[in-house]
């Protein structure tokens, strides 16, 4: 097929070359942005008088023609073209005869995708956002359901000091309220208009890429050419971003299906977000939660191949960049569906409190309690530490608990023990004992659903 480029080279080429050049089947879903930037483009190219208000309006009508047509479904892809910019520019010129042919003035291919990615991003960060803060709120409200459920809290996974589920809950919206921070903060840096750079050397014509820049809604401009036409920070950020993001998500699926075991036996996933197997009658697979781990590993695998293509490329445009857009589409793609998922199985996840709470009785978790009872008695730490450790064994030997322990075994261990001490140990007033900013404490964990829910609002 004869090339758009034909000129230097009689533009034919093998059709295994075109195949392998080509971008068209990962780059079309940037139409929208792409004829958006064009006709800001022929808007810029009027206004500089470098083309003449009639042919920039033939122009903008042209490209919107085939922007509706794409949208309804009356043009379709021409999969033999090299991407979305020389299809577009095909079509108009089928279209307008000469006049399409205007269009490439002052700007060329390494400027326009650029802008066009850029573009596209920008409102996939919007959307990838939005479905963040869906998420959150479901973590909330379920936060909310249980805040005052008692679990046992775990380090090393090991029963360690009893929490609230709410509590729980909570730490992974503080994580995902992070990320929608993190999004925001890679779309700041994102959103300056590369357009205008041209290949990499800027351009002989009067342009106004400031004008450019401000009509699609850019805070500003790339401000050396070379860099911008270059620049693909912005994927990279976002992909770490996003990479990061999964990394909440898939602590929270590790611990979705840790706690749906039997040996668990905290929660119960609604059938709804559940499979069977097909060998097993007895059993309830927690898919949707191990798919977004193992996602996890997709989306990383996506931003180190970027970041590799990327290392030893030397400026400005390399047609190795073209490798962009499969890993960062990939990583939006995937991450909004782990997001709609992971909102859905939370929104319908029943926690089995019973079970939480027996498993909170049984860990020795207030052991740190016991000792801070002594503390509070006069004891130094060190010395109270040690008294409730030999109860706690003593406790082991015999198969009891410290609840279960009379006064008179506590008191052959201290003097300052006396019988409020069962009251200090049982496990609500441990956990509304703290009351630290941050805590575990009822209080504390309605302080931070309020908190999250301020900052969605
Ligand atoms: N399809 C190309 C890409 O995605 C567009 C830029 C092509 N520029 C060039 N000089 N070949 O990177």
């Amino acid at each position: 097929m004869a090339k758009m480029w034909a000129g230097r080279t009689d533009g034919t080429t093998e059709k295994i070359a075109d195949d392998f050049n080509s971008s068209i089947h990962f780059d079309s879903r940037m139409y929208r942005q792409d004829i958006t930037g064009s006709m800001i483009h022929a808007a810029m190219l009027a206004k500089q008088g470098i083309i003449s208000e009639t042919d920039a309006d033939t122009l903008v009508d042209g490209l919107e023609g085939i922007l509706k047509d794409l949208d309804s479904g009356a043009l379709e892809f021409d999969w033999e073209c090299e991407d979305i910019h020389m299809f577009v520019e095909q079509v108009l010129t089928q279209r307008l005869g000469d006049v399409g042919k205007k269009l490439h003035t002052a700007r060329s291919r390494n400027d326009q995708v650029a802008l066009d990615v850029r573009m596209y991003l920008r409102d996939e960060i919007d959307e990838i956002t939005a479905l963040t803060k869906t998420l959150i709120a479901a973590v909330t409200a379920k936060a909310e359901e249980y805040y005052d459920a008692i679990m046992p809290g775990y380090t090393h996974l090991q029963r360690a000091q009893p929490i609230t589920f709410g509590h729980h809950l909570m730490a992974y919206a503080m994580m995902l309220l992070r990320d929608v921070d993190r999004l925001a903060d890679t779309r700041k840096r994102m959103n300056l208009s590369p357009i205008g750079c041209c290949a990499l050397a800027g351009t002989t014509y009067e342009t106004d890429r400031r004008f450019e820049a401000e009509k699609l809604g850019f805070d500003g401009i790339c401000l050396n050419s070379l860099d911008g036409v270059s620049d693909r920070d912005f994927c990279v950020e976002l992909m770490s971003a996003i990479a990061t993001l999964m990394m909440h998500l898939s602590r929270f699926s590790e611990e979705i299906i840790l706690w749906s075991s039997w040996e668990f036996k905290f929660v119960e996933l609604s059938d709804a977000y559940t499979t069977g197997s097909s060998i097993m009658p007895q059993k309830k697979n927690p898919d949707m939660a191990e798919l977004v781990r193992g996602k996890t590993g997709r989306v990383y695998g996506d931003l180190m191949a970027l970041l590799t293509t990327l290392k030893g490329l030397p400026l400005a445009y390399n047609k190795d960049m073209q490798e962009d857009k499969e890993a960062v589409f990939d990583a939006c793609d995937t991450v909004k569906m782990c997001l709609k998922v992971f909102s859905g199985m939370i929104e319908t996840l029943k926690a089995n409190t019973a079970n939480m709470k027996r498993a909170a009785q049984k860990g020795f978790i207030n052991a740190t309690d016991l000792a801070d009872y002594l503390v509070k008695k006069g004891m130094p730490f060190r010395s109270a530490y040690k008294i409730s450790g030999q109860l706690v064994a003593l406790c082991i030997q015999n198969n009891t608990v410290l609840e279960e322990l009379p006064l008179s075994t506590y008191l052959s261990y201290s003097e300052l023990f006396e019988a409020d001490l069962y009251e200090h140990i049982d496990l609500t007033t441990c956990v509304e004992k703290r009351i630290s900013e941050g805590g575990t404490s009822t209080a504390s964990v309605k302080a931070q659903i309020a908190f999250v829910r301020e900052a969605l609002a």
